[in-house]
């Protein structure tokens, strides 16, 4: 039973399974900070994006990345996804959403 459980925690654990945040604040801090402000908690007229579910923030990147248009100033976002991988969408969703200042 005892290993059972932790065959379980390691599936669970393992980052290809979840986003990694601490990879994925590397990448904010990189690329996304300049318009989102430290932390994503929003700058002007750039959105706040922390604090969202990670269901959420994977799914307005992926259809950024797909060129979706979602709001009026999508077309700087569409630039700024389109080379992300699947991977990064994953890390910094799961960053942003625990994301504080
Ligand atoms: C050049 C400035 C700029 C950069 C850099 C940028 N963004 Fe954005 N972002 C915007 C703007 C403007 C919007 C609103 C777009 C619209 O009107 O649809 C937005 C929207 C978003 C949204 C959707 C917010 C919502 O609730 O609808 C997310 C999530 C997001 N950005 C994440 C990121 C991530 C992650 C990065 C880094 C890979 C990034 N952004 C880099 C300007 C930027």
């Amino acid at each position: 039973m005892i290993k059972i459980i932790l065959l379980l925690l390691v599936i669970f654990m393992n980052p290809t399974f979840a986003g990694n945040a601490k990879l994925g604040e590397a990448k904010f801090n990189m690329n996304c900070k300049q318009c989102h402000g430290p932390s994503g908690m929003g700058m002007a007229s750039y959105p706040k994006v922390s604090g969202n579910p990670i269901e959420y923030t994977i799914d307005r990147l992926k259809r950024y990345r797909a060129g979706e248009e979602i709001g009026p100033n999508s077309a700087l976002m569409i630039m700024m996804a389109k080379p992300l991988s699947d991977k990064d969408i994953e890390n910094l969703s799961a960053y942003l959403k625990e994301a504080k200042k």
